[in-house]
């Protein structure tokens, strides 16, 4: 069987299982990934609601990073949920002490979380800067949402092509890094996922797919694109495996809980 790809997420705990760590983790395990996490924040959370967040001490986040990446090391990492400029600074700082924005180091796909699918903030305002000038210039793909693209490309998003246009401006003050700008968020069928970088614009439409059973479909996404890429594919090519991969969970979705309920990361797999 070989020795696993090693993944690393970086990101929030979920206690409702279906998003951050917890969809992080059985995403890798859906590809034969072994798993390992760093959480910054602890939520409290279901399909309906964040109740409750209490962010990690920076210096345990600190402290999980160092103890994954001197012991067993990583093929792929994925940033998800940071919180506050604090974190979103010490996640910067560790990682570019084991050598991230260096030749060798492992891929990282940067999810710029920020607000909950139920509407909770999950990153500081203040933090959005220090996440633009620390952690984007170490990150091989950047995953934001509608939203989330608007914010750090300080650009409308409104239509397809606004989106593309804010892309392209996060591509160049990033001084490089690919941007899939989802789509998601956006009216209409098809879904349109676009991927800009400095080698050109890609355009993944899939058609919307009429189900709540969204919860965590980001970082899901983020998680797959992190597994492909540790898998040696461009990212040209992980990033439509990864959708094909989510569209195949959000299919076989099976509705839990009372709010947006969570994907089926095993779908490929049989159950006893
Ligand atoms: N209803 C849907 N049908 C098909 N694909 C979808 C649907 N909703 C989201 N997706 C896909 O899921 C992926 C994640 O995109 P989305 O825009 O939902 O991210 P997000 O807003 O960051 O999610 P989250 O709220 O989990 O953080 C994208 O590839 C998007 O196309
Ligand atoms: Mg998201």
């Amino acid at each position: 069987v070989g020795t696993p790809r090693r993944l690393l997420t970086i990101a929030g705990s979920d206690s409702g299982g279906g998003a951050g760590i917890q969809a992080d983790l059985k995403t890798f395990a859906a590809h034969g990934a072994y798993g390992m996490s760093v959480v910054t924040a602890v939520t409290a959370q279901n399909t309906v609601a964040v109740t409750a967040v209490a962010p990690v001490p920076p210096a345990v986040v600190a402290a999980q990073i160092d103890a994954v990446l001197l012991d067993l090391g990583a093929d792929g990492i994925k940033v998800g949920m940071l919180g506050d400029e604090a974190t979103v600074r010490v996640v910067a700082e560790r990682l570019q002490a084991h050598g991230a924005g260096r030749a060798g180091f492992p891929p990282l796909v940067l999810d710029p979380v920020m607000i909950s699918k139920s509407g909770t903030r999950l990153l500081a305002p203040e933090a959005v800067a220090a996440l633009v000038e620390e952690l984007l210039p170490l990150a091989t793909v950047v995953t934001p949402n509608g939203p989330e693209l608007m914010t750090l490309a300080e650009h409308p998003v409104t239509t397809e092509a606004e989106r593309g246009d804010a892309a392209l401006r996060l591509v160049r003050r990033s001084g490089g890094v690919a941007v899939l700008a989802k789509g998601g968020h956006a009216e209409g069928n098809p879904v349109v996922d676009l991927l800009v970088s400095p080698r050109g614009r890609l355009r993944f439409a899939h058609p919307r797919l009429d189900t709540r059973s969204t919860h965590g479909t980001g970082c899901t996404l983020s998680s797959a694109v992190a597994v492909y890429l540790a898998a040696g594919l461009p990212v040209e090519q992980a990033v439509p495996r990864a959708i094909g991969y989510v569209t195949g969970a959000l299919v076989h979705a099976v509705p839990l809980g009372h709010g947006h309920g969570p994907l089926n990361h095993l779908w490929s797999h049989p159950r006893p």
